[in-house]
């Protein structure tokens, strides 16, 4: 078993994308791996954010996964800020970072060019995530690319912190996460589907209104041929649509595109797998948004089991670092 690390940011909302391309795998690899799924609510805070929106949002997203089948039995599945000692080792690979590596990082220069307040900790946010990674003797981080640097990054802040004080953390590897379906916006097909984009229509989320699935996939655009067929490059939309039945249904795009010659009954049967691809998900999630103290129970949990590992890791690091125990 390898043990995994992966970070959500609560923010927005979950969206088809997110679905089938990675919680559907971390639902399905829960008893293969030892998973650790981790809501970055103090990375969240480094861009200002509505208390209230926040504290929604992190119970949204907690539900929206254990609703889809992480079992918080199975995984550990907590909010970053309830386990101190993230805080706690943010610190201290601040203190093993130097100004100049975090200010090479992309998302820092992206996001400091369009954020109107540029707090200290967008700056050192990626030391807070090698943290994060390194407390769980973390051997596998599944990312998608725009992570990379920072997953360099931590390697990099491990492997410097065991030359300094001798063998404490393991070191990190970035998987790439193996691509389960690659779902593209449904009003744009040639860039991902994304939440932060100003695409509500080319969006499906996963806590959409069955009506409004169908109306997403009913407008998605395709193009002027009048021919089904799978082909990325030459047929986003098509494609894009075909993609997303095979995803739904465990089918595969070329053979599905066989039994069509037209948009329409494609568009119907891609929403309709995905209504009811999200069916049970989205009854479970009703269940426990009527009652949110089992999921702040949920959360308690996640918690508790994180500590145990987390804790472990910050004494050895308070030892080699000369830090009294605690
Ligand atoms: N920075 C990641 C993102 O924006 C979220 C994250 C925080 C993370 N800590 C992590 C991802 C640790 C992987 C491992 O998506």
């Amino acid at each position: 078993m390898a043990r995994v690390f992966s970070g959500i940011q609560p923010t927005g909302e979950v969206h088809l994308g997110n679905y089938l391309g990675a919680v559907r795998r971390w639902v399905a690899s829960q008893h293969t791996d030892e998973a650790i799924h981790c809501i970055v609510d103090l990375h969240a805070i480094t861009i200002p954010k509505d208390p209230a929106e926040l504290r929604a949002k992190t119970l949204e997203v907690t539900q929206v996964l254990v609703a889809a089948g992480l079992d918080p039995e199975v995984c550990t599945l907590f909010a970053q800020s309830q386990v101190a000692e993230h805080a706690e080792l943010g610190w201290i690979m601040e203190c093993t970072a130097a100004v100049g590596e975090l200010r090479r990082m992309t998302q820092f220069k992206d996001k400091s060019d369009t954020a109107g307040f540029v707090s200290a900790a967008l700056l050192t946010y990626p030391a807070l995530q090698a943290a994060d990674i390194l407390l769980y003797d973390t051997e596998k981080v599944p990312v998608g690319d725009d992570q990379r640097q920072h997953i360099e990054l931590a390697r990099d802040l491990a492997v410097r912190f065991n030359r300094r004080f001798g063998d404490t953390f393991v070191i990190p590897a970035h998987a790439i996460p193996p691509v389960a379906a690659r779902v593209m916006d449904l009003q744009a097909p040639e860039r991902k589907m994304s939440k932060s984009l100003d695409s509500p229509q080319g969006t499906v989320l996963v806590l959409d209104d069955p009506k409004v699935i169908e109306r997403k996939f009913t407008r998605a655009v395709t193009d002027s041929e009048a021919e089904v067929r799978y082909d990325p490059e030459a047929k986003p939309g098509v494609s894009n649509l075909l993609s997303i039945l095979a995803a739904a249904t465990d089918g595969d795009p070329v053979a599905l595109a066989e039994r069509y010659t037209r948009y329409g009954p494609l568009k119907a049967d891609a929403a309709e797998a995905v209504i009811e691809l999200l069916r049970p998900l989205q009854a479970r999630f009703a269940e426990l948004a009527a009652d949110p103290t089992q999921t702040n129970g949920i959360l308690a949990l996640g918690a508790d089991k994180a500590r145990k590992t987390a804790g472990a890791t910050m004494a050895r690091v308070r030892d080699r670092l000369g830090l009294p125990a605690v």
